[in-house]
């Protein structure tokens, strides 16, 4: 008898931990399964999330006059996904954003890294965590818990590291993303999620008029190949001074700041105000035509604010929407691009017995 309560107990342990079974979303080349989850609360807000590359392939919020449409850039099926993709939605890791000559030197040993941008590491290697299959530990309606062992030497990485990450979405319109993970050789982490927002709806306007606002008064400058300089440079003045509210098209092109021209517009990591380790509010993201409004909080150190210039038109998306130039924007929270080599940024060493942990959260109202 106690036994068949102990079975009892945990069957329905297993049952809350899936309280919500997902939609099959395709095969990969390998033949592993993926699963399309809908995370959704009473306020009429879904989150679409995958767990190929823990892929968010819809944001479905309301318009100032309620209109529910879709504020993320994505496709309708895993295939192109596969295919090729600008790293719409995922989780990009080992490493987010780019690491120099994708070399690095921990505790005296060289690591080397797949050089695949212009001679330079970027977002985990050749087949970084946005290309995974990550295991579904728990999905309920408003909650989905993902996991990825990612192997010693994976990419060149050393180390085990085990990333255990949930999405949630509350009541508020919030959507919380959180990551854990340890490792038992020393190693470099940095973890973020790499959504293109567009809250125009249905990506039907490019994001050129949308206002954006970043709590950052330093920029991490960068040289040709996007890696930083290792300054951290003031915005004020600039075409990066986004303290106070600014539509994202109305400095895109200043010429005369060289930064500018190095990123062929805005692809660059803001260093925020906040202090060190602390969680607060660090962005907004405002459509003055749809009225939706984004609010990023984090406890990470910096910004990636990046505005698609690299998106050409090859790729048509959900809803049958070419996707072109600026038609999306970034704000991947992160540890500042090339930290494993620039030894005054903040560390991103992870040692064995330390626990990663570090929260996210885009939260959408209307104004
Ligand atoms: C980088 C861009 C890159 C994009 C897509 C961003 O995080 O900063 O330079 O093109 O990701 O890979």
């Amino acid at each position: 008898m106690k036994y068949c309560f102990l079975a009892l107990f945990f069957l329905s342990q297993n049952l809350f931990a899936m309280s919500n079974p997902g939609k099959p979303f395709g095969q990969t080349p390998a033949g592993e399964s993926v699963t399309l989850y809908t995370l959704k609360n009473a306020k009429g807000m879904e989150v679409h999330i995958m767990n190929y590359g823990g892929i968010i392939q819809k944001i479905l919020t309301p318009d100032r006059h309620g209109k529910v449409e879709d504020v993320v850039l994505g496709f309708e099926t895993l295939q192109e996904y596969i295919k090729d993709t600008p790293y719409f939605g995922a989780i990009v890791g080992r490493f987010g954003n780019r690491i120099a000559n994708g070399k690095f030197t921990l505790d005296g040993k060289e690591y080397t890294l797949a050089a695949q941008n212009n001679g330079q590491h970027l977002h985990g290697g050749l087949i970084g965590f946005d290309k995974k299959v990550w295991k579904v530990e728990a999905a309920s309606a408003q909650s989905l818990s993902l996991s990825y062992v990612s192997k010693d030497m994976e990419e060149g990485f050393p180390g085990n590291l085990r990333v255990k990450m949930t999405y949630t979405l509350s009541e508020d319109n919030e959507l919380g993303i959180s990551y854990e993970a340890t490792t038992d050789k020393a190693t470099v982490l940095n973890l973020s999620n790499h959504s293109y927002f567009n809250l125009s709806g249905n990506a039907k306007r490019d994001i050129l008029n949308q206002e954006v606002q970043i709590d950052a008064s330093r920029l991490v400058a960068v040289n040709k190949v996007l890696i930083p300089t290792g300054e951290l440079t003031p915005v004020n003045g600039t075409p990066f001074d986004f303290t106070k509210p600014h539509v994202v098209g109305d400095r895109i092109n200043d010429t005369s700041s060289e930064q500018i021209v190095l990123g062929g517009g805005y692809d660059h990591c803001w260093a925020l105000d906040k202090p060190a380790g602390s969680y607060a509010k660090i962005a907004t993201v405002h459509d003055p035509v749809s009225g939706r409004k984004m609010t990023v909080s984090t406890d990470q150190p910096g910004v990636q604010f990046y505005t698609g210039n690299f998106l050409d038109g090859h790729l048509t998306g959900k809803y049958g929407v070419q996707i072109t130039k600026r038609h999306g924007l970034c704000l991947e929270t992160e540890h500042f691009p090339d930290s494993p080599n620039q030894p005054n940024f903040p560390s991103t060493v992870l040692r064995p017995g330390e626990v990663y942990k570090t929260k996210t959260a885009y939260q959408f109202s209307v104004n």
